[in-house]
């Protein structure tokens, strides 16, 4: 099958490209360092010629302001675009658990528009909403963390990992549209505030951290279970402590 990965060097993506490589598959994994951008469109038609299957899992370099909204407007309306004159067949994309219910996050509204404009486009798609990977924790951390202490919303959490959402994409990628959206959490759920803690004293980071439920998430307000799917989500196989033991950050020091 020849599919195109877009962001397929970032996080997830060269995870999906390498398992899909694995199986056989004829797999580009494009980005700006190979030349191809969704927001000038630069490169666009041109990698996606013959392409049977477009997985999106490009990224926005910033997670808070109008910026973040733009990237995510302008890259689907390009993708979209470049894809119905490609004849793709199968758009795969990766969002994130609570799009719909966040709003007054810049970044989660992006997402939320992407997901409707994907429904609306007519080319058959699937769209994953992940929780948060564990990998993004030190992203949560960095925006709260002043001086050497932060604020952060108890609502509870159900991190995955980046692996298991890899897993799942690739697999997706290769079957059938479904035309639908469906939900992956990993298998432990637990307060942000808490799993954070644990996180930084693992790290023998020495700072606190401060539950405080209007401690704002992204520039969104949390309420205990914005973040968390709904009932009949796939779960992840890997739980926090053992990502966090194979991880490069146990015990690292700060
Ligand atoms: N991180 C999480 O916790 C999480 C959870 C659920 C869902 N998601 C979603 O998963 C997706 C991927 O996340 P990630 O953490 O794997 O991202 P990442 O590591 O930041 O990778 C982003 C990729 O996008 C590419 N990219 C950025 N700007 C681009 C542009 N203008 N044109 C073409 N490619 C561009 C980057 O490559 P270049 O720099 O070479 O362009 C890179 O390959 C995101 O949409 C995110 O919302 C993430």
């Amino acid at each position: 099958m020849n599919i195109v990965v877009i962001g397929g060097r970032g996080l997830v993506g060269r995870n999906i490209v390498e398992r899909l490589r694995a199986e056989g598959h004829d797999v580009s994994a494009a980005s700006r360092a190979t030349g191809v951008d969704v927001i000038t469109g630069q490169g666009l038609a041109e990698c996606l010629a013959g392409a049977e299957v477009v997985v999106d899992v490009t990224n926005s370099s910033t997670f808070d302001g109008e910026e973040a909204f733009d990237f995510f407007r302008t890259a689907i309306v390009n993708l979209l675009e470049a894809e119905l004159a490609a004849g793709v067949r199968h758009h795969v994309t990766l969002s994130i658990v609570g799009t719909d219910r966040l709003q007054d996050s810049h970044y989660l509204r992006g997402k939320s528009l992407q997901d409707r404009m994907i429904r609306a486009s007519g080319i058959p798609f699937t769209i994953v909403h992940a929780t948060q990977f564990y990998e993004f924790l030190l992203a949560i951390i960095a925006a709260a963390l002043r001086e050497e202490s932060m604020h952060l919303s108890p609502a509870y959490i159900q991190p995955v990992a980046s692996d298991d959402v890899a897993a799942l994409m690739a697999e997706l990628a290769i079957g059938e549209p479904l035309n639908a959206a469906i939900e992956i959490a990993g298998p432990e759920r637990e307060r942000m505030s808490q799993l954070i803690q644990r996180f930084l004293i693992d790290m023998e980071a020495p700072c606190t951290v401060q539950a405080d439920k209007h401690a704002p998430y992204f520039g969104a307000l949390l309420d205990e279970h914005s973040l968390v799917p709904t009932e009949g989500a796939l779960q992840g196989t890997v739980g926090f402590q053992a990502w966090l033991d194979r991880s490069a950050f146990s015990r690292v020091g700060w």
